[in-house]
């Protein structure tokens, strides 16, 4: 019997943890399960209602740390973890992804000598000014199972000198939630459409500080949207830290631009099905789209997630006004739909394959 830790923190890990919850319980003999939720995203719609929708079970610990700095969300977690570590004493800590709580998990768990399953290992943008790629990179480094995406992931840790034999090429958790419920999704798509009044339309989400914190640039991006929204519709789910800079920075919305709050994982997954085009700077909507093979255009100079790139629908553009038009413009021109090819083991089935590696291994 393998006592294991799951650990969530912030909105995309749900989706990443939820069905490896899911196939372990299919193994009530060699695994006992703890669910853990850091708080560090806490509104109803950025939590809550992923859970519900994801049939996830309630969190067992909720160590409710907020918002704050990176310091100050990174030294709650800790703090507020090691005792719960030491009272529950897993075999394994299972963290899935790059946010802040990521690290903070692994960092106490290792120093309590504890065993750290890290799900997506290895993805590296090399642009070591995002809190997500040092993030990654250190819990890489203490982790003692690496369960990768893609193959260059092992490429990249190989470089940072980890054991191959730490390694799994799993395939995409994320996905496993994508091939599951998108058949819900579909069945909600009638009503969603006639209630936002959508046919041919541009999908947004925007959070990234290095597009949102400066009012230039926020102002840039959200100038293009308005420009676009003259031609065709475009719906921004709006996340709360952008949602306060535009308030904050005072700038425009035109009329066919829809800023609606957070929307659930089900009709938000709706929605991406039938964009004619996405403009993003998340990423694990650069892989959902790349899955769905709609077009994605991602505001970044980077990405960790480079497979979206070479298989998928996934295009970099730069943060001003006239690039942005200018792509979007394009893409709404080309064909429904965009060539892509799924990537290799993104087939739904990446949680059984880690359920596999977790009864092999000892202990
Ligand atoms: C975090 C992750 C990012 C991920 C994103 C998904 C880090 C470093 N970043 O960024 O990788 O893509 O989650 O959403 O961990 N807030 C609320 N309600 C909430 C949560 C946040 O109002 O439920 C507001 C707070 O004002 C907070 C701000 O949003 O200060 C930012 O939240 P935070 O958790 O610090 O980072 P994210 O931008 O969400």
């Amino acid at each position: 019997m393998k006592r294991i830790l799951h650990v969530v923190g912030a909105r995309p890990n749900y989706m990443k943890i939820a069905p490896l919850v899911r196939e372990m319980s299919n193994y009530p003999r060699d695994f006992t399960q703890v669910l853990l939720h850091t708080g560090q995203h806490y509104d109803d719609n950025m939590s809550k209602i992923f859970f519900d929708e994801l049939e996830m079970p309630r969190p067992d610990i909720n160590l409710e740390v907020g918002s704050g700095t990176h310091a100050e969300q990174t030294a709650q977690v800790m703090l507020r973890f090691e005792p719960v570590l030491a009272d529950f004493n897993p075999d394994w800590v299972v963290v899935p992804g790059d946010v802040n709580s990521t690290l903070a998990f692994a960092l106490v768990a290792v120093k309590l000598g504890i065993r750290i399953a890290h799900i997506e290992a290895g993805l590296r943008s090399f642009d070591r000014t995002m809190p997500e790629e040092i993030n990654r990179l250190l819990t890489d480094q203490i982790a003692d199972l690496l369960f990768t995406t893609a193959p260059e992931a092992r490429e990249n840790l190989a470089r940072e000198g980890i054991a191959p034999e730490k390694i799994h090429f799993v395939g995409n958790t994320m996905i496993d939630t994508l091939v599951r419920l998108i058949p819900i999704a579909e069945r909600r798509w009638p009503a969603l459409r006639s209630e936002l009044n959508l046919d041919r339309y541009v999908l947004v989400t925007l959070h990234r500080p290095a597009n949102v914190d400066e009012a230039g640039d926020l102002a840039e991006v959200i100038s293009a949207l308005n420009e676009v929204s003259s031609e065709v519709p475009v719906v921004f789910p709006v996340h709360p830290r952008t949602r306060a800079r535009i308030s904050e920075f005072g700038i425009q919305i035109d009329q066919g631009l829809t800023l609606t709050d957070p929307i659930g994982y089900v009709d938000f997954l709706a929605l991406q099905a039938h964009a004619t085009v996405v403009v993003t700077d998340s990423g694990g909507i650069q892989e959902e789209t790349t899955f769905l093979g709609v077009p994605c255009l991602t505001v970044r100079p980077n990405t960790e997630r480079p497979v979206t790139l070479s298989h998928g629908t996934n295009r970099l553009i730069n943060k001003e006004r006239t690039a942005i038009v200018e792509a979007i413009r394009t893409a709404l021109m080309g064909p429904p739909g965009a060539k892509s090819s799924r990537p290799e083991l993104w087939d739904g089935k990446a949680s059984e394959r880690i359920v596999r590696v977790f009864r092999k291994v000892a202990g």
